[in-house]
This record gives structure tokens, C-alpha cells and sequence, in this order.
């Protein structure tokens, strides 16, 4: 199986599970992510909104207009890295993901990384940061890699403010793009 069936493969298991039934009721679809599914870098969001959950992929909003600008200026492509949420169906209303939600996702999320096996994970937003930098807060350290132990293998972790938080406010917004601008030196640094 190549990573792309493997990924298949995987998505298929969570909805035969079952995972997080009341969510999946009232979900359209699972979205499991989109990209390449070798990339060397994972950005790692919330959970589905409307759009996501009607169109089946992540970040294709108005939040994930943003990110493709972003994307675009620091002179990278959807293609050329993965998306994905800790949590895969959309939650109701598009209220914050519950801690059992992300923690019954957290082990298919573990698993769709060790497919990938990226060099870099970035986090987008507080709801999947405090999976790979527990107690941390995303205010003291947006934009700073960090590099854990993940498995077998060593991972460095960007922390960045979620495109939907910063998209209509001023000063975080300026700070998730310089924050994002930087990323390829930091990574190169690390
Ligand atoms: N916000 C997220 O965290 N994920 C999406 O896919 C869309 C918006």
C-alpha cells in the first residue's frame, strides 16, 4: 500500500469504529484531510466548519482562504504540504471540539502522522497545540519551533494563532502572517 492508500485505508477505519458517533450523526462527512500525502509538512487545525463539512476538505473556508494566501506568499502550494484537523467531523454549530472529542481522535491523528511521517507539524490554533506542546500557552509561543520526541522519531512543532481567529483581528493577524513568513527559516534553523 502506498501512503495514499494507507491513508484511505485509515479513514475507513474511523468511520467503521465509529468514532465519536453524535458528532459523525450530524456531520455530512468525515473529512480527513488534503495535500500530499508525503509531504514534510502537516498543518494540523480544529476541526471541520460548514464549508468543510459540505465540501468534504479541510481549510476551504473563508479561514482557509487565508491559509492558501499565506501559503502563497511564503511560496508554498496545498499541494506541496498536508492539511488536516485533530478532529474529523464538524462539531455542531461549529462549537469548540470537546476534550473526548479530540481525545478519541488523537490516536487516528498519531497514526495518519506516522503515515505521512513529516519533518514539521504546525499547529494551527490551541485545540491541537496542546496535543504535541502540553502546557503550553499559544500567547508566549506562537512562531517558536520546538523539537519533540514523536514515536520512534523526532519532530519540530511551529506553533501558529489559528487563521480563523486572527482572519478580523488586526494585531493577531499581523502576527500569524509575520509568524507564517518566518516558517522556512525557522525550520531551516532547527
Ligand atoms: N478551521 C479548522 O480548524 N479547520 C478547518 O478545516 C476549517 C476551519
Amino acid at each position: 500500500m502506498n501512503q495514499y492508500e494507507k491513508l484511505q485505508a485509515l479513514e475507513a477505519e474511523i468511520i467503521t469504529q465509529g468514532v465519536c458517533p453524535e458528532l459523525k450523526e450530524q456531520a455530512t462527512q468525515l473529512v480527513m484531510g488534503d495535500g500530499n500525502p508525503n509531504a514534510d509538512i502537516v498543518f494540523i487545525g480544529e476541526a471541520p466548519g460548514k464549508n468543510e463539512d459540505e465540501q468534504g476538505l479541510p481549510f476551504v473556508g473563508a479561514a482557509g482562504k487565508f491559509l492558501n494566501a499565506m501559503l502563497a506568499e511564503a511560496d508554498m502550494d496545498r499541494s506541496d504540504v498536508y492539511i488536516t484537523n485533530i478532529v474529523k467531523y464538524r462539531p455542531p454549530n461549529n462549537r469548540d471540539p470537546l476534550p473526548e472529542e479530540k481525545a478519541a481522535f488523537w490516536p487516528y491523528l498519531v497514526r495518519q502522522i506516522e503515515i505521512i511521517n513529516p519533518k514539521v507539524i504546525i499547529t494551527l490554533g490551541r485545540h491541537s497545540m496542546e496535543y504535541f506542546l502540553p502546557g503550553q500557552k499559544i500567547g508566549q509561543i506562537h512562531g517558536h519551533a520546538k523539537r519533540i520526541s514523536f514515536g520512534d522519531h523526532k519532530l519540530v512543532i511551529v506553533p501558529l494563532y489559528h487563521p480563523a481567529a486572527a482572519l478580523y483581528n488586526g494585531g493577531m493577524r499581523q502576527t500569524l502572517i509575520d509568524d507564517f513568513l518566518r516558517v522556512p527559516e525557522v525550520i531551516k534553523q532547527i
